[in-house]
């Protein structure tokens, strides 16, 4: 474990009931892991065998259960700077999974530009856009080798302003419809606060940090996922 442990973070308090809510809040949710490792395991460098990857944000180990079913074959770094999150994802990978668990954000950790590949899930909407995203995205830039891939998905904010009303309608009815209304609680502890932008801003603080332009790979609703380069 890294050394910088800090103070509770909101996601301390919601670890545990996190994996009960996420899949009927977030549409798509039960695929994306598998997605992403998928798509990451078909990049050019990490598709080779022990290939360094980096879970950035690892939460209760969704991805993590992915890449050690798909790519055992993986050195895996998980990084969260919330202790309770780390708790739950190492016991929900067992003592058999070797790996690196680092109780640190991406941009404390000093990773130097070794790993081969990188998740991020659902992380850099938390972040505001006031200088925390792009030194969030850089850091995770300078994580990978030059030609390194990212898969990063995240909540974005709709490209057509006519969409804003309907999107937000139908992620409301999605969320009714997989029984979402007894946890209104942690709902809104996982929901607020959250700061989503749109593509052109995205695009603009990814190549800023250091990365080609997004190619995207998923959505569902305001839910996206894109694959980013490192440029070389
Ligand atoms: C909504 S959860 C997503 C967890 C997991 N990726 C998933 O999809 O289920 C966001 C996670 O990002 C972590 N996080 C927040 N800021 C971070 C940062 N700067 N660096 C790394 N992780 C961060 C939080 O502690 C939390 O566990």
């Amino acid at each position: 474990m890294a050394a910088d442990f800090g103070p509770e973070t909101t996601h301390d308090r919601t670890a545990a009931g996190y994996d009960l809510v996420v899949q009927r809040l977030i549409p798509g949710y039960a695929s994306l892991a598998r997605l992403a490792v998928a798509l990451l395991a078909a990049s050019p460098l990490a598709s080779s065998t022990g290939s360094e990857v980096l879970v950035a944000g690892c939460g209760t180990g969704a991805e993590l259960v992915e890449a050690v079913g798909q790519r055992p074959d993986w050195r895996l770094t998980a990084l969260d700077p919330s202790a309770a999150m780390l708790t739950a994802s190492r016991l929900r990978l067992g003592e058999e999974a070797t790996i690196d668990w680092r109780r640190s954000s991406v941009e404390a950790f000093d990773a130097n530009g070794r790993f081969a590949g990188a998740l991020c899930v659902l992380v850099l909407d938390s972040l505001p856009d006031d200088g925390s995203k792009l030194a969030f995205l850089t850091a995770l830039a300078r994580s990978l080798q030059p030609g390194g891939q990212l898969v990063l998905v995240d909540l974005m904010r709709p490209a057509l302003p006519l969409l804003k009303d309907q999107m937000a309608d139908a992620l409301l009815a999605f969320q009714s419809a997989s029984g979402l209304e007894d946890d209104r609680e942690i709902v809104q502890s996982l929901t607020q606060g959250l700061h989503p932008i749109g593509v052109a801003r995205f695009t603009a603080l990814v190549n800023a940090a250091g990365f080609g332009d997004p190619a995207r790979v998923f959505q569902a609703l305001d839910y996206e996922g894109f694959l980013l380069q490192r440029a070389s």
